[in-house]
C-alpha cells in the first residue's frame, strides 16, 4: 500500500494497539481516519502524530450500537474519503466463568469484536474491489487458535475473526486485495483493565509492547502474510497446541487461566 492519497481507517485508535497503529502509519506518511468512542483520547492521539502535509481525521463511533458501523461508513462516504487500508482493531474482552459474567458484556463483545468488524469489512471492501487494491488487517489474537476457558466469549470471537480473515484472504487475493489476521499475545494496554482480569506471569504471558505488535503487523503486511502471530514464544505455543486433542487442551488452558487474577 502506498503512503498518502487515500486513508487508513483505524478503529479503536484512542489507545493501546490502535493508537500504536496510528502512530506507525503516520510515521509512514499515511493519511488517517481514527475512530473510537473517546473523543478526548482520539484528539490526544491526533495531536501527537499529525505532521505537516498529512491528514488525520477523527470520527467518533460506538461500534456496540447497532447503527455504529453503518454510521461510520456513511460519515466516511459523505466526506468522499477513500479507505485503502482498514485496521479492524477495536475490541474488548471479559474474564471469569461464563455463567457468572453479565450477559450484556458478553453480547457487547460479540457486537464489537464480530458484528461491527464484519460490517466495516464489507463496507470497505466494496471500494477496494472497484479500485482493484487495498488491504485489511483484522486484529484477532492468539486466543483465536484455541478455546480459552474463563475468557470463553472473547476467545470465540477471536476464533471467528481468524477464520473469517483467512477465508477472505483467499477470496480477495485474486482481486488484488490483501486480508491479514494479526494475532498478538498478551500486550501491555488497557485491555486487561477493561476485561477485569490480569495474566499471571508465566510461559506465553510476557507482555509485548503495542509498538512491537504493530511493527510485526506492518512487516507482515509488506510480506503479504495471511496470519501474523506476534513473538516467537507465541508462535511456539500455537504450534504446540495443534498437537494436542482439543478437549485436553481446553482442560489444560482452564488450569492456566484459573491462575489469572481478577482486577
Ligand atoms: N492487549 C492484549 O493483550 C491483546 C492481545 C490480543 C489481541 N488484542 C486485541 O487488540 C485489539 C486492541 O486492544 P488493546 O489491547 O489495544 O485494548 P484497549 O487498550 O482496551 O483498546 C481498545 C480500543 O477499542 C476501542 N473500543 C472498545 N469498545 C468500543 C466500542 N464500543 N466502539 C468503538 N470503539 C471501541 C477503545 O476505544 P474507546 O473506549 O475510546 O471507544 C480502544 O481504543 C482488540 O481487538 C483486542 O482484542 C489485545
Amino acid at each position: 500500500m502506498s503512503a498518502a492519497s487515500g486513508y487508513a481507517l483505524v478503529t479503536g485508535a484512542s489507545r493501546g494497539i490502535g493508537a500504536a497503529f496510528a502512530q506507525a502509519l503516520a510515521a509512514e506518511g499515511q493519511n488517517l481516519i481514527l475512530t473510537a468512542r473517546g473523543a478526548a483520547d482520539l484528539e490526544r492521539v491526533r495531536a501527537r502524530i499529525v505532521r505537516p502535509g498529512m491528514e488525520v481525521q477523527c470520527l467518533i463511533a460506538d461500534l456496540d450500537r447497532g447503527d455504529g458501523a453503518a454510521g461510520l461508513l456513511a460519515a466516511i462516504a459523505a466526506r468522499g474519503w477513500t479507505v485503502e487500508l482498514l485496521v479492524n482493531n477495536a475490541g474488548l474482552g471479559s474474564g471469569g466463568r461464563f455463567d457468572t459474567l453479565p450477559l450484556a458484556r458478553e453480547l457487547e463483545e460479540v457486537r464489537v469484536n464480530i458484528a461491527a468488524l464484519v460490517e466495516l469489512t464489507h463496507g470497505c471492501l466494496a471500494g477496494m474491489r472497484e479500485r482493484g487494491s487495498g488491504a485489511v488487517i483484522q486484529v484477532a489474537s492468539v486466543a483465536g487458535f484455541q478455546a480459552l476457558p474463563f475468557m470463553a466469549t472473547y476467545s470465540a470471537t477471536k476464533a471467528f475473526v481468524l477464520h473469517f480473515s483467512l477465508a477472505l484472504y483467499a477470496e480477495m487475493r485474486p482481486l488484488g486485495i490483501h486480508v491479514m489476521a494479526l494475532c498478538p499475545g498478551t500486550t501491555e494496554t488497557g485491555f486487561f483493565d477493561v476485561a477485569g482480569i490480569r495474566p499471571a506471569p508465566g510461559v506465553g504471558n510476557a507482555m509485548a509492547s503495542p509498538e512491537a505488535v504493530v511493527q510485526a503487523a506492518l512487516r507482515g503486511l509488506r510480506r503479504r502474510r495471511a496470519v501474523v502471530v506476534c513473538g516467537g514464544a507465541n508462535r511456539a505455543m500455537v504450534a504446540a497446541e495443534r498437537l494436542l486433542p482439543r478437549p485436553a487442551l481446553a482442560r489444560i488452558v482452564a488450569g492456566v487461566m484459573k491462575s489469572w487474577r481478577s482486577t
